[in-house]
């Protein structure tokens, strides 16, 4: 950092935002991940644990003991300090309100301080708004809920995020459900979260039943198992528990599923529309939350609205923990997090490797 970038932050932030330390926060759910702030570069970075525990969809605080998740954490502040050179020296332990942890942080990052200040889809907000090219968007953030909602609207500005709207819905838990319907999909996916993205992948090879795309644009809206089977006449079984083993809610395969999953995708799309049509559509727009790793919709929005549109590259939970940064500490600039995840730990094994697998 320059001398004139000092004196530019001075006037926006005044003394103190050199006095902060480091920063790091934890987001423990499902994708579960850590994001530190080097006070004194100004940068952020960024793991995904479920790279280092090589376990997919990991989640801190239910998948293991208090002793072990101490053990991640302690590997994750020991990289900050490696890597990054990040001293183990914290102002503050951010917790997200939806992913506590069993296990004391504060010696851990050799602080006192342990803090909450957002919400799951605030968080996902920031995130994204931060990382956009925007000063001022209309924010979308939608997925299979957190601990204010599944879908909420926002307007970021140069001063922080407004909340507009919670609209309620499980647009998430809808298409995830909705995948499970079809055996391909159910018998391929090892983990409840890979539902969604293989129903993504089929749709390309069935054909819409427009009778049907109402039902399934209600669906996502009053997550209806029973009365979606009802209005459709489809053969849905494990009406009362659908959630239970949704491995086990498969009833269609081959050109039938496909077809139920192009429809799917159609009235997700609707839905979507439905409430993306009431708001300003001059306004740049940043679409967050697992949701918008749907890129269909994605391309759907960017080909029929002349708007300027951002989607982060983690808009999943990954970015959790970041987002909570942000909140905590408002980013001076546009943030790029490109390259800022987990280093190749296992580089100085190169040579072993190459011996190994005779590459040279
Ligand atoms: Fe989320």
């Amino acid at each position: 950092m320059g001398e004139g970038d000092r004196k530019v932050l001075c006037s926006c932030y005044g003394e103190d935002y050199f006095k902060m330390k480091n920063l790091v926060s934890i987001f423990a759910g499902h994708d579960a991940n850590i994001s530190f702030w080097n006070a004194k570069t100004d940068k952020y970075y960024t793991i995904e644990i479920e790279r280092l525990v090589k376990k997919r969809y990991f989640r801190l605080h239910e998948d293991n003991n208090h002793l072990a998740q101490r053990t991640i954490l302690e590997e994750c502040r020991d990289i900050a300090v490696r890597e990054w050179g990040i001293e183990n020296d914290y102002e503050a332990v951010l917790i997200s309100s939806d992913g506590y942890i069993q296990t004391e942080p504060t010696a851990i990052f050799n602080t006192k301080s342990v803090k909450t200040v957002a919400s799951h889809h605030q968080t996902h907000a920031a995130s994204a708004l931060y990382l956009s090219p925007f000063e001022r968007a209309l924010i979308v953030s939608y997925d299979g809920g957190g601990d204010d909602g599944h879908f909420n609207v926002y307007f970021g500005h140069e001063d922080g995020i407004k909340h507009l709207e919670n609209i309620p819905s499980d647009f998430g838990g809808g298409y995830l459900l909705c995948g499970s319907l079809i055996r391909e999909v159910a018998e391929q996916s090892r983990h409840q979260l890979a539902l969604s993205g293989k129903l993504m992948g089929l749709c390309g090879y069935g054909e819409v039943i427009p009778d049907f795309v109402p039902f399934f644009k209600d669906f996502f809206f009053d997550r209806d198992y029973k009365k979606l089977a009802k209005e459709t006449g489809l053969p849905l079984k494990n009406l009362d528990n659908p959630w239970d083993n949704p491995m086990d809610n498969w009833v269609f395969e081959g050109q039938e599923g496909y077809d139920i999953a192009a429809t799917a995708q159609a009235g997700f799309e609707h839905a979507f529309f439905s409430v993306l049509d009431t708001y300003d559509a001059d306004m740049p727009l940043i679409m967050t939350g697992g949701c918008s790793l749907n890129v269909l919709v994605n391309e759907k929005v960017k080909c029929l609205y002349n708007r300027p549109l951002y989607v982060p590259p983690q808009p999943h939970d990954g970015s959790l923990s970041l987002g909570h940064l942000f909140l905590y500490k408002r980013p001076t600039r546009q943030v790029d997090i490109t390259y800022a995840g987990l280093p190749l730990l296992d580089r100085n094994k190169l040579q072993d490797y190459i011996d190994e697998y005779s590459a040279c």
